[in-house]
């Protein structure tokens, strides 16, 4: 085998629901995955270091910075971008928040943000906030001054509390 296609692999991940497959370069990272082969480009590209967090996709569940993940170790695994968080055509109620509670500016660090923010709540629905700025912490923006995504934050805890809340009540 030649070292070039030594260097290429197979990659099969599920996104958003729905799954795909590609040979690929061994050495592609995920988000260029995401953003090259497959295009979605909502998954922004900051630092490249792992350290802005403006990269982050939940991979089966946990957040991860996928500017420092090759696409060869998601194989196999469910991963969730910030194009899966809204349904036909309705925000996701995180994103709501952000919207109402002026949570973004330019918008460049958000889909990082709204995915830190997806894991947090799926964990903690009531976060104190410490736990909030805990989180927020590990991404970086440098518009907003932080205090309006704080207050987005604690706004999409209470949309989803509340939704939790009618669909119990449903039942
Ligand atoms: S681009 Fe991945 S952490 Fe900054
Ligand atoms: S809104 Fe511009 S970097 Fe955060």
């Amino acid at each position: 085998m030649s070292e070039a296609m030594a260097a290429r692999r197979t990659v099969s991940v599920t996104v958003n629901g729905v799954a795909h497959e590609r040979v690929i370069d061994a050495r592609l990272t995920l988000v260029d995955f995401l953003r090259g082969e497959l295009g979605m480009t909502g998954t922004h590209v900051g630092c490249e270091h792992g350290l802005c967090g403006a990269c982050t996709v939940l991979l089966d569940g946990q957040a991860v910075r996928s500017c420092i993940l090759l696409a060869v170790q998601a194989d196999g695994a469910a991963i969730t971008t910030v194009e899966g968080l809204a349904t036909g055509g309705q925000l996701h109620p995180i994103q709501e928040a952000f919207m109402e509670a002026h949570g973004l500016q330019c918008g460049f660090c958000t889909p990082g943000f709204l995915m830190a923010v997806t894991e947090l709540l799926e964990g903690t629905p009531d976060p104190t906030e410490d736990e909030i700025r805990d989180v927020l912490g590990g991404n970086l923006c440098r518009c907003t001054g932080y205090e309006a995504i704080l207050a987005s934050v604690k706004l999409a805890a209470a949309k989803l509390r509340a939704l939790r809340g009618t669909v119990a009540g449903d039942g």
